[in-house]
């Protein structure tokens, strides 16, 4: 595995013997490595001959108030895990290589990425089709590989790639879980023993509201019990706990669902827990 930091680094990487005429997978990360994103390699290995990744913790995704500065750092032990895993170039840039003295370019990709996320951290997803952009145009990957866990985003990044005719085709894979159902997360690692144990918790109230959603209770008092079930067990405050379409985010009907809504609804749920926010997402048919 080869690990390139610079641009003339990455560049004469990618034009060696090893890369050139191969079909090209990439997988962006933030690193703090987990099943999850392990996982991502193995889908691009599906797809392609040669996978990269990247780690960088983009600062323009962050804002004010987020935890930018503790997001957990554990490069070596990402490097093993990458290697482990079978991916043939990490690329590891840094803060002012991607973002220089001057730089003032914010990708917009519009209404996909105003609700949910977008409306409680505005400079999110301008941040993220930002880095995904920058680091498309220098990896200049064939297929590139997005987790479900964020969903929001991996719609956002299709949009972003059909609109500005990026020409990388772009796969999603599903979320990975722990065995009491907790979507995997860098950030889980916050969490203290008792948090932790409250955290599955989520997981299980969701899969109980789409049931009731599929049993034909309203969207409405679906959602009103599953936050109280929530409230009951310590997931608060709620940031959102919405039902919206998977194809385009739209909203859904607060009534009870017909069952071609049914096809393509998607619960999504963002809450805070201590300190930390879990964010999860399923879609309402089984
Ligand atoms: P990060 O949070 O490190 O996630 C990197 C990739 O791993 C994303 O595509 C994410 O959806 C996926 N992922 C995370 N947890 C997962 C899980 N439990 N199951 C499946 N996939 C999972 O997402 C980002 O970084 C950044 O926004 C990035 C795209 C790198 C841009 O900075």
């Amino acid at each position: 595995m080869q690990v390139a930091r610079g641009r003339a680094e990455l560049d004469k990487i990618l034009s060696s013997q090893k890369f050139h005429g191969r079909s090209r997978g990439f997988v962006p990360t933030m690193g703090a490595l987990h099943d999850g994103h392990l996982s991502l390699v193995h889908v691009a290995k599906a797809h392609a001959e040669r996978v990269c990744a990247s780690l960088f913790i983009n600062p323009k995704q962050f804002g004010p108030t987020e935890d930018l500065a503790n997001y957990p750092r554990t490069e070596e032990d990402d490097l093993a895990k990458f290697e482990a895993a079978g991916v043939d170039l990490v690329y590891i840039p840094s803060a002012e290589g991607m973002y220089p003295e001057g730089y003032a370019t914010l990708v917009d990709v519009g209404p996909v990425a105003r609700p949910l996320d977008g409306a409680s951290r505005p400079a999110f997803f301008g941040g993220i089709a930002t880095v995904v952009t920058k680091l498309f145009m220098r990896v200049k990957p064939d297929v590139a590989v997005f987790g479900e866990k964020d969903y929001q985003q991996l719609l956002v990044i299709r949009r972003l790639v059909q609109d500005l005719d990026l020409g990388v085709k772009i796969v999603g894979a599903p979320i990975i879980r722990e065995d009491d159902g907790l979507a995997m997360s860098s950030r889980n690692r916050y969490l203290t023993p008792p948090e932790r144990r409250i955290a599955g918790e989520l997981n299980q109230i969701m899969r109980k509201v789409c049931e009731r959603i599929r049993g034909s209770v309203p969207v409405e008092a679906a959602l009103i019990q599953g936050m109280q079930e929530m409230d009951q067990v310590g997931l608060r405050p709620v940031d959102y706990f919405e039902l919206r379409s998977s194809d385009d985010l739209a909203p859904m009907p607060d009534r009870v669902l017909r069952k071609d809504e049914i096809a393509t609804a998607r619960l999504f749920a963002a809450v805070m827990l201590g300190r930390t926010r879990l964010i999860d997402n399923m879609a309402v048919a089984v």
